[in-house]
């Protein structure tokens, strides 16, 4: 049984963040550079959340379905402008499969590391590829692993320092996991959040498309298309089966 870490509370105010990763200069180029590589066929976001990057998508004029894990955060999508367009299914990633086939799959925002074994990010490329038609692509989103920050022996990395909210990962080099840790200031108390993740290297991705049967296609540094280089915070891939 997989544990929801986007139920309740964490659902209700996913919308209201004031992260950039909401702002119309992140999701104009991520919409473009999604409605190019679907070239006119249907898409599947994995992980689909609430339509953060799937609405915009589907105004473009794709038809976009969804998988997701969290029912509360599907009924945020509900309420939303256009969500009569999309169809969700409720279920996991790795595993659950929908009708037809698609152009394109994508999962974004650092989701793959959601899923905190190998094993379990092979399944997901294996699952995104089963859904894909012959020359359709495969495109993650990911942070970069930021241990060339990390002096040896320490574990923990400020992100995120505001007046309202306080983020830190703690990391397990040994075995590729870390907590992303939020402390949200709501006007009188904190709240904590702490949410676990297997951080992952764009090589390791590249295996486990070649064993879901996909080639890498196109790296970037992000939705702009701008050259990747050792010193990228993240990436966005794209493998073409
Ligand atoms: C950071 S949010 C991203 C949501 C949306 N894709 C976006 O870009 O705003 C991560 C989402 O992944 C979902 N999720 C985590 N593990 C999952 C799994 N194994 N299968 C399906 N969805 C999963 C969570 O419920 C949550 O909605």
């Amino acid at each position: 049984m997989r544990h929801n870490y986007f139920d309740g509370v964490v659902a209700e105010q996913y919308d209201r963040s004031e992260d950039r990763m909401f702002a119309p200069e992140v999701l104009d180029p991520t919409a473009d550079f999604l409605v190019g590589l679907a070239g006119g066929r249907p898409a599947l976001e994995l992980a689909i959340g609430t339509g953060r990057v799937a609405l915009p998508l589907s105004a473009r004029g794709v038809r976009v379905s969804g998988i997701e894990l969290s029912a509360a955060m599907v009924e945020q999508l509900r309420v939303k402008p256009g969500a009569e367009c999309i169809d969700v299914t409720i279920g996991d990633m790795t595993s659950t499969r929908v009708a037809g086939r698609f152009g394109l799959v994508y999962l974004v925002f650092n989701t793959i590391m959601n899923l905190l074994t190998q094993d379990d990010q092979v399944r997901c490329f294996e699952n995104a590829a089963a859904h894909l038609e012959p020359g359709g692509c495969f495109v993650v989103e990911t942070g970069m692993p930021i241990l060339q920050r990390l002096p040896p022996g320490e574990v923990f990395r400020t992100f995120d320092h505001t007046e309202t909210h306080l983020g830190f990962d703690e990391y397990d080099v040994a075995t590729q996991r870390l907590f992303s840790h939020h402390y949200t200031f709501d006007g009188t108390t904190y709240r904590r959040n702490s949410v676990p993740f297997r951080y992952v290297w764009p090589a390791e991705l590249d295996l486990m498309a070649r064993i879901a049967g996909l080639r890498l296609r196109e790296r970037w540094a992000g939705w702009d298309r701008s050259p990747f280089t050792s010193e990228s915070p993240s990436h966005v891939s794209v493998w073409e089966k």
